[in-house]
C-alpha cells in the first residue's frame, strides 16, 4: 500500500505504482492533502497514475490537525486491507502520518527518498523525515549522503542506495523539444532568457518581509520572470498586497500551477530555475539548468558542490546579484542514479517479502 498526499509525491507514484504493479497487488491511498486539480488531479491524468483506491479527503488545516485526519482516517483503511506492507515517500504530512499509521498497527514500512537531511527542525518536512525514517523497516536511499545521515543516526539495517526515483519520473516524461518550443511562444519567452520561479514554502511566503524581498527581486530582474504560483503562495501575496506591483509591470508572469510535463520543458530552457522547492533543484540539476535556492540550507548537497545550485538568502540584492552571476559549470556528473530506480526498489522489496 502507498500513501500519497501532495504533488511531489504523485510525480515519484507514477513510476512506483508501474513498477510495483508488474509484481505485486499494489493499492494506492490519497491522503487529499492536496485536492486542487492542479496541484492533484492535473499529475494523475498526465502521468497515467492509477486512480486512487481510496482519497481520504482531508484537505488542508492546521498541520496537527491535518496529520491527526489522515491517521484517524488511515488506520481503519489499513485494518480492513491489512498490506503485507506500506511505502511512504519524500517528507509532507502524508508521509508522516502514513509512517505511524503503518508503525502503530506493526505493518511492515518502506520510506522511499530516506535520509534527506537539511538540519533545521523549524521545517516541518525535516520532523516529518526524521519520524519517517526512525519508524522505517526498510530504507530507500537516494544518494551516499543519505546513507551516511541514516548512518550517523543508527540506521543501518536495510538500507538500500538505489538511486532518485525523480530521476525515473522525468525519463519517462521528457517532452519534447517542438512542444518546449511551442510553451515557450505561449508564453512569448526567449530560449535561455528568462527564469523560471517557484516559491511555496511557508518560511518564504508567510513572512511578509521575505516574501516582498523576494517579489522586488524578481521585478528587478534583468531577464523576464515566469512565476507559476502555489495557491497559498498566491493567497500570501494578495494578503500581503504584492500582487499590484506584480500586476502593473509586464516582468514578472504570474501563471497557475503547472503540469509535470510543462514544469520540465520550462525548466529545461530557462536561463535558471529560481526556487524554494525540494524537487525542483534536483530536476533542474538533471536537466542541465543552473539553480538558485532561495532557502538557508538544502537537502541536496551534491547539486551545491557541483556548482550548479546556490543557496540565496530572501534579500532583493543578493538575489540580484546571484541571478547576475548565473553561470553553467561544465562537469556535470550522474548525482542520482540511472532512471531505474522504481525496478530496483519493487524487486528489492519483492525478495524481502518473499523471505
Ligand atoms: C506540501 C508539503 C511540502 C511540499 C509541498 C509541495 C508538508 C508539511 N509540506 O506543502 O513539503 O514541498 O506540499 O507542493 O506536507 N492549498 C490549496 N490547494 C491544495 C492544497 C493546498 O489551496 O490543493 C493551500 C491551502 O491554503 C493550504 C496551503 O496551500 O493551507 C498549504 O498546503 P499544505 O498541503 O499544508 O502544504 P504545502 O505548502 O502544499
Amino acid at each position: 500500500m502507498t500513501i500519497v498526499g501532495a504533488r511531489p509525491q504523485f510525480i515519484k507514484a507514477a513510476p512506483l505504482c508501474r513498477a510495483l504493479s508488474r509484481k505485486h497487488r499494489s493499492i494506492l491511498v490519497h491522503t487529499g492533502q492536496h485536492y486542487d486539480r492542479s496541484l492533484s488531479q492535473q499529475f494523475f491524468d498526465q502521468m497515467g497514475i492509477p486512480r486512487p483506491d481510496y482519497n481520504l479527503e482531508v484537505g488542508s488545516s492546521g498541520h496537527g490537525q491535518q496529520t491527526g485526519q489522515m491517521l484517524q482516517r488511515l488506520e481503519p483503511v489499513m485494518q480492513r486491507v491489512r498490506p503485507h506492507l506500506v511505502v511512504v515517500l519524500g517528507d509532507t504530512n502524508s508521509t508522516l502520518a502514513g509512517a505511524l499509521a503503518a508503525s502503530k498497527l506493526h505493518i511492515p514500512l518502506a520510506h522511499i527518498e530516506a535520509g534527506m537531511r537539511s538540519f533545521n527542525r523549524n521545517m516541518p518536512e525535516e520532523i516529518n523525515r526524521v519520524v519517517a525514517d526512525h519508524l522505517s523497516d526498510i530504507s530507500f536511499c537516494s544518494t551516499d549522503t543519505a546513507v551516511e545521515n541514516l548512518k550517523r543516526e543508527g540506521i543501518t539495517r536495510r538500507v538500500y542506495l538505489v538511486g532518485d526515483i525523480m530521476v525515473d519520473a522525468l525519463k519517462n516524461f521528457l517532452p519534447r523539444p517542438q512542444d518546449i518550443d511551442r510553451l515557450l511562444s505561449k508564453y512569448s519567452l526567449p530560449p535561455e532568457g528568462y527564469l523560471l520561479a517557484t516559491i511555496h514554502r511557508a518560511e518564504n511566503t508567510d513572512d511578509r518581509r521575505r516574501l516582498a524581498e523576494i517579489v522586488s527581486a524578481f521585478l528587478g530582474s534583468p531577464w523576464p520572470v515566469v512565476f507559476p504560483a502555489h495557491p497559498r503562495t498566491l493567497k500570501m501575496l494578495g494578503r500581503f498586497r504584492l500582487l499590484k506591483p506584480i500586476q502593473a509591470g509586464r516582468q514578472v508572469r504570474i501563471i497557475s500551477p503547472l503540469g509535470y510535463v510543462e514544469s520540465l520543458a520550462l525548466q529545461s530552457r530557462a536561463r535558471a530555475v529560481v526556487t524554494d522547492s525540494g524537487g525542483i533543484q534536483k530536476e533542474a540539476y538533471i536537466l542541465g539548468t543552473p539553480c538558485l535556492t532561495i532557502r538557508q540550507e538544502t537537502e541536496w548537497v551534491e547539486t551545491l558542490n557541483t556548482g550548479w545550485n546556490r543557496l540565496v538568502p530572501a534579500d532583493r540584492k543578493k538575489i540580484l546579484s546571484a541571478i547576475g552571476r548565473i553561470r553553467k559549470p561544465r562537469a556535470h556528473p550522474r548525482l542520482y542514479g540511472d532512471g531505474r530506480t522504481a525496478q530496483r526498489i519493487a524487486g528489492i522489496l519483492g525478495r524481502l517479502l518473499r523471505a
